[in-house]
């Protein structure tokens, strides 16, 4: 065989592959006449239309079933989701008190995310609900009729409401503000009835000496009912997601403080190992200072 191969010169290898690409006596483009590369062409594309067809097909009739206002599947979440503002990556909140690039990020968004809870902005969207109770709002043969939302006062959070002039929730001398907020699920009623609240500690009992006292707006933590249930974006357009402001008053500095905050309330399993966002959130906090 090598022999074969030595016999044939380089010329012909290339004339060979010439007559191949196109070949004038049988008139064959890479081994097939003009004709037969129709065939294939046509073939294709019948193919491929059809397929596309059937696609936009199912397509269409999937979305004939979708409803815009309710997700169509919803995992039947046991247990919402808890998340920090500001919220960065790893969970981690570390600055140095007395150089105030490394914390104005944090300032920034906290303002940014508390705008739509101004006071004024609350007084002029949303409704004053009664207290203690959920604020049901059945169709009423009208569906997907618009929701009211209740209020909630940024002057709620007090010292972590970032109000006063140059508020800077207390970033600038080291007695930095949280905010922890429970994920929204449509058409969920937390608590069965009862007062539900957000609680915060260090993560290991040994810790909390180092951490020190903890401050929560509104106090105790708590979360209204009315806030509940939330019907989704569309139907629901001014909600206003309930926030609770965790402030830590005398943290000792330059060390890693583990916090957890849980949501607590009857009926809420927040002892999932394998969901570490179940009714809980863990981040770290650090403050630097001289
Ligand atoms: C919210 O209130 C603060 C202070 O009262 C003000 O500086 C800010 O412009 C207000 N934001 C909106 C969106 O009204
Ligand atoms: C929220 O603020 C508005 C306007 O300042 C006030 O009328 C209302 O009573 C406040 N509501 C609560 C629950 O604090
Ligand atoms: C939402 O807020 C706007 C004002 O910003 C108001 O006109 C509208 O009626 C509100 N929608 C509902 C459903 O309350
Ligand atoms: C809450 O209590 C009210 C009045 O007792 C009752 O009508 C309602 O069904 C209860 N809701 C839930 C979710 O248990
Ligand atoms: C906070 O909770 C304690 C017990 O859990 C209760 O006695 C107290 O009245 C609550 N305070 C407020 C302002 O809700
Ligand atoms: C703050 O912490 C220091 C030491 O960590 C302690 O001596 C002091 O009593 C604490 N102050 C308050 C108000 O808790
Ligand atoms: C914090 O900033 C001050 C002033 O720039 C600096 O002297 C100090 O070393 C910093 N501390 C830490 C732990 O980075």
């Amino acid at each position: 065989m090598a022999r074969d191969k030595e016999k044939r010169s380089c010329g012909q290898v290339v004339a060979e592959w010439r007559a191949f690409l196109w070949d004038p006596r049988t008139r064959q483009f890479l081994g097939r006449t003009g004709s037969s590369w129709g065939l294939i062409l046509l073939f294709y594309l019948v193919f491929y239309g059809f397929l596309a067809g059937l696609f936009a097909l199912t397509m269409w009739v999937m979305l004939q079933s979708v409803d815009p206002h309710v997700p169509k599947y919803q995992d039947r979440l046991l247990t919402p989701g808890l998340m920090i503002r500001p919220c960065t990556e790893g969970l981690d909140v570390t600055f140095n008190v007395s150089q105030s690039q490394t914390w104005l990020q944090y300032v920034r968004a906290l303002h940014q995310f508390l705008e739509p809870y101004n006071d004024s902005v609350q007084a002029a969207r949303n409704a004053a609900c009664p207290a203690g109770r959920y604020n049901e709002q059945p169709d009423d043969s009208v569906p997907n009729y618009p929701k009211r939302a209740c209020r909630f006062n940024r002057s709620l959070l007090g010292p972590c409401a970032g109000l006063e002039p140059h508020g800077d929730y207390g970033y600038g001398n080291g007695q930095p503000c949280v905010l922890v907020k429970v994920n929204r699920v449509i058409n969920f009623f937390p608590g069965k009835n009862k007062s539900i609240n957000i609680v915060c500690a260090a993560k290991r009992e040994e810790d909390a000496a180092l951490l020190g006292p903890l401050q929560l707006f509104p106090p105790n933590g708590s979360i209204d009912l009315m806030y509940f249930p939330y019907y989704g974006k569309r139907v629901h357009v001014n909600y206003t997601q309930p926030v609770v402001a965790v402030q830590f008053p005398n943290a000792t500095a330059n060390v890693d403080h583990h916090v957890e905050c849980r949501l607590n309330a009857a009926g809420l399993r927040t002892d999932d190992e394998r969901d570490k966002f179940a009714g809980r959130v863990a981040f770290r906090l650090r403050i630097n200072r001289e």
